[in-house]
């Protein structure tokens, strides 16, 4: 098992029809709760970290603990860069040995985003490795500070980075949105619908904290092939040191154990929903 292309595994999840979960890791613990759900569960697990992120996860440090932990999986596991925003990072990622890079050009115009996404494709390829883009734009910042305009994604642009880059995964935007949302998410199926059928490939939905278990199963049904979950599993791991705190212990291994828990218990819970438990054989 272990360490595998991204691409593999959004292939075998339209062969079967379901989602395969995207999890943003920061440290060890969520690492750990991440693979450990997986391998109870048998289910494929992409391990991702956000360029945006980076800061408090150094890539030379976490790279190395993504890479070690899925080969050491006993189930396939793809470790990817999320939201790359500079060629820099990415070719930083793709030398470290990541299976997978995303390009973040979707606040560009679509002109710009096809020839920075064809420039990662080049670069990809040297390693073998897998590429999504993203078309449209999804409102608000992979750390949920930023709010920018919400754009939904031209399913005729989403055609035209494909047919023009050969990029392996378009993530759309289709209201959903980043970090914790104000009201009820609203998704546009039409514009999965509409993206689908112009292409027929995997398609990635970010912003996964907050979207109702219903509104996963239908994205999956249009065509979702990769499942973006991140503050989901930090918020379970702060709760984890909040209630380690409350309690009138000093034991940091206590601590960590219970944080890499609450991880463990959030990614089992998607993987469920997404429908790739049993996957991975
Ligand atoms: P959430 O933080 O809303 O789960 O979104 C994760 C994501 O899409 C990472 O790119």
């Amino acid at each position: 098992m272990a360490l595998v292309p991204m691409k593999d595994l959004l292939l075998d999840a339209e062969r079967g029809d379901y989602g395969v979960g995207a999890f943003s890791v920061a440290n060890m613990e969520m690492i750990l709760g991440a693979v450990r759900a997986a391998e109870e569960l048998r289910s494929p697990l992409i391990l991702q970290v956000a360029q945006i992120r980076l800061p408090y996860s150094p890539l030379p440090i976490i790279a190395p603990m993504m890479l070690a932990a899925a080969k050491n999986a006993s189930v396939p596991v793809a470790v990817h860069l999320d939201h790359g925003k500079t060629l820099d990072c990415i070719a930083e990622a793709l030398e470290l040995g990541f299976t997978s890079v995303m390009i973040d050009a979707s606040d560009r115009p679509i002109e710009e985003n096809v020839r920075l996404t064809k420039q990662v494709r080049e670069m990809a390829d040297r390693y073998g490795a897998t590429v999504e883009a993203e078309v449209g734009q999804i409102g608000v910042s992979e750390d949920g500070k930023k709010e920018g305009e919400r754009i939904y994604s031209d399913p005729f642009e989403v055609k035209r980075l494909k047919e023009e880059t050969g990029v392996d995964a378009i993530a759309l935007s289709i209201g959903n949105a980043h970090g914790l949302y104000k009201e009820e998410p609203r998704l546009n199926f039409e514009v999965l619908k509409k993206s689908r059928e112009l292409t027929g490939m995997p398609l990635v939905l970010h912003g996964g904290t907050g979207i109702s278990d219903a509104d996963f199963k239908k994205c999956i049904q249009g065509g979702i092939r990769k499942v973006n979950v991140a503050t989901g599993t930090f918020m379970a791991v702060e709760q984890a040191a909040r209630e380690y705190a409350a309690e009138d212990r000093r034991d940091y291994f206590r601590m960590s154990a219970h944080m890499a828990e609450l991880a463990y218990e959030n990614v089992k819970k998607h993987i469920r929903i997404f429908g790739s438990e049993g996957k991975a054989e």
